[in-house]
């Protein structure tokens, strides 16, 4: 038997009800950038997703179009693997519900449940959420309106089968207890033992088989019911991996992946994953999968998407106008894993401008452009410490490879692009520091001339190999440029080798890797974007109480904007860091010295926790320079320079190519 360690990752498995949005892609994208992450660390992976094919909901959507419901899932299905396949998501195995392989599973799992008193009949009175395809009881329906999702239920009365939750949920509150890593984010734990564990009646039974419709799979010695969506659905995770069958090559690959090392799931299905599943697994005696993580969800225009807002977005268009690797990259770099976050035109453009085109795109084409100039193309060789910037570069490339393998290990995503991108700016930072157009002055620096070269050029290969897991058609851009091949010197750990792959290799400058975008334009496009989706959405969606009309939206929004005059008082301007001091008595503050091309100034800010002194000297920022000067703690501050804040980073802003102090920033 092989020893390699394995990694079995899940998405949820998606109701083809409907064509999938940039929510669905969301998940996908996520557990795409784990697999291949792992993958990359050399595990073997088993990277599964799938489709929800059963239930009232789709039977439903089926009559709707006139078509069976296998003929109208089976044509939804052929697009979602086309969407997968366009999105590059990596997955190992699809599962489908409708397959036989799973709806044996499915039926020796509920024998069992029956032969060993787990499960009784009885009959539902209550209320279901026909789009989430869950029971509520009276307690929980507000309004008539389902508590989850806000839409509105219906009255159900039938015979059904019951499975005896109740005898589970203290072991599944112990088990809790005793693995803390289980599920992730904590909140989404507390949140369920506040809601159903810990209740006054505590965990109900649950209704598992309906017997008023019949797309389903058959109870096994009862045909007139079929078994509950949700039961059904859960047991992909164990029918693709070959639990229960007879073949000695399933079962062997069921023991050699089973439990799962993650399940992705988004907040509005954490019940059925954290209650329920774990208790079927508990009742089959099995362990149950090492963590489910529930994430946030990405909202649009900061609303859920629905189409009566008209904010839904198709990812199809948008990876054909921006490219795949944009799309990917704001989902995983914009929202923190975990949390919700907001898709809005302009924050996926600002960070394609900023993070793509100006940082990534601008590092490789400036970096490609100088060696063409100067060395006709060749990598020259590295030289220790041939400028005073080299050691902090080559200290902070290794500072941020470990956060970026810490952070994975933690599925921030958001965090280990952070750390990426702190590379890649640093890169940047490095041609300010070391200003080659000086050095190719001087014959006698041409050895440090080319030492830069080879740095940035390293930085590159290092920032190429890092993005795998994220972006998956960058990286094969880059080394067509750099001039390497995949193969060594695209391996994991070969970053770990720092300078020992590039020297004599030909680069070879293409056109930039990003182009800059035009945001009034693109804008539009993405609205465009957003009326045809909502247009094609075919199902009905109900507001959600709490949504504010259209109308209402934009005259806040319409009340934030400031006119172009109200901008153009401001005035803002480049200015070179010429010395900085500590403020005396506080420690948070610095004097910065800066030079405005025709005059100095003073200015008291407060980035000591963020930048040490010499950092900063020689880095041109921007400045606010028509600020009302204060005094702060004695020392005169005039003016203000310009910085990005997120969480417990704060990021200055520097201009991306020399320019002359005092400019105006427009
Ligand atoms: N079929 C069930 C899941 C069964 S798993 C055994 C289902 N399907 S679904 O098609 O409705 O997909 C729900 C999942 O899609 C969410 O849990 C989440 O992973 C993803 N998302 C749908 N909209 C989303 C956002 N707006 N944002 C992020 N993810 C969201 O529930």
């Amino acid at each position: 038997m092989s020893d390699q360690k394995t990694f079995y990752v899940t998405t949820p498995i998606y109701y083809p009800s409907n064509k999938l949005h940039i929510g669905h892609v969301y998940t996908t994208v996520a557990a795409d950038a784990i697999a291949r992450y792992k993958r990359l660390r050399g595990y073997d992976v088993m990277y599964l997703t799938g489709t929800d094919e059963h239930g009232q909901k789709i039977q439903k959507r089926a009559e709707e179009e006139g078509k069976t419901p296998q003929a109208f899932v089976d044509e939804i299905v052929v697009g979602i693997k086309d969407l997968w396949k366009k999105l590059d998501i990596s997955y190992d195995d699809y599962i489908r519900t409708t397959e036989d392989r799973h709806k044996k599973v499915v039926q020796k799992i509920f024998q069992q449940f029956v032969d060993q008193g787990d499960i009784y009949l009885g009959e539902y009175e209550g209320w279901y959420c026909l789009p989430d395809e869950a029971f509520f009881s009276d307690r929980q329906v507000k309004d008539g309106k389902c508590p989850d999702c806000g839409r509105p239920v219906q009255k159900l009365k039938e015979k059904s089968y019951f499975f005896r939750m109740s005898k589970y949920a203290d072991r599944l509150i112990q088990y809790y207890e005793d693995h803390p890593e289980f599920v992730e984010p904590v909140s989404r734990k507390n949140e369920m033992l506040q809601n159903f564990l810990k209740t006054e009646g505590g965990l109900e039974d649950l209704s598992i088989s309906r017997n008023t419709f019949d797309w389903g799979i058959p109870v096994p010695n009862d045909p007139e019911h079929v078994v509950y969506v949700w039961l059904d659905a859960l047991t992909n995770y164990l029918s693709a991996i070959g639990y229960g069958s007879d073949d000695a090559e399933l079962q062997a690959k069921y023991e050699k992946y089973w439990p799962a090392n993650v399940q992705i799931i988004g907040k509005d299905i954490v019940r059925f994953h954290i209650i329920y599943w774990p208790i079927f697994l508990m009742a089959l005696g099995l362990p149950l999968p090492k963590k489910v993580f529930g994430h946030g969800f990405l909202l649009v225009n900061g609303d859920k998407m629905s189409k009566s807002l008209g904010n839904v977005i198709d990812p199809v268009p948008l990876v054909d106008h921006f490219g795949l690797d944009t799309v990917r990259y704001f989902m995983l770099r914009e929202v923190p894993f975990g949390e919700d976050g907001t898709f809005t035109p302009s924050s996926f453009l600002e960070r394609s401008n900023a993070d793509l085109a100006n940082d990534l795109g601008n590092l490789l084409h400036r970096t490609l452009t100088m060696v063409e100039k100067y060395f006709d193309g060749k990598v020259p060789a590295i030289v220790p410490n041939a400028t005073p910037h080299d050691e902090a570069l080559k200290a902070l490339v290794a500072e941020k490879v470990a956060r970026v393998e810490a952070t994975m290990e933690r599925l921030q995503f958001s965090h280990a692009l952070t750390a990426i991108w702190e590379i890649i700016r640093a890169g940047n930072r490095y041609i300010e520091q070391t200003t080659p157009w000086n050095l190719a002055k001087n014959e006698a620096d041409r050895d440090t001339l080319g030492s830069v070269m080879a740095n940035l050029l390293e930085n590159l290969r290092i920032v190429s190999i890092l993005i795998q897991p994220f972006l998956t058609r960058t990286p094969q851009k880059m080394w067509a440029q750099l001039g390497i091949s995949e193969g060594e010197a695209t391996a994991w750990d070969s970053i770990h080798q720092y300078g020992a792959y590039l020297e004599g290799i030909q680069t070879k400058k293409g056109t930039p890797i990003f182009p800059r975008l035009d945001l009034e334009k693109e804008r539009e496009v993405i609205d465009q974007i957003m009326i045809n989706t909502s247009k094609k959405h075919a199902a009905p969606e109900a507001p959600k109480k709490e949504q504010k009309p259209q109308e209402e939206k934009a005259k806040v929004e319409e009340n934030n904007y400031i006119d172009i005059e109200q901008f153009s008082k401001v005035d803002l301007r480049v200015a070179e860091i010429l010395e900085v001091d500590k403020v005396k008595g506080a420690d948070r503050l610095l004097k910065l010295q800066l030079d405005l091309g025709d005059e100095r100034r003073q200015v008291v800010s407060g980035i000591t926790e963020y930048y040490q002194p010499d950092e900063l000297v020689g880095q041109k920022v921007i400045m606010v320079a028509n600020l009302k000067p204060v005094t702060l703690r004695k020392e005169r501050s005039e003016g203000m320079i310009l910085a990005a804040k997120e969480g417990d980073r704060l990021v200055l802003s520097t201009v991306s190519a020399d320019i002359p102090n005092g400019t105006r920033v427009k």
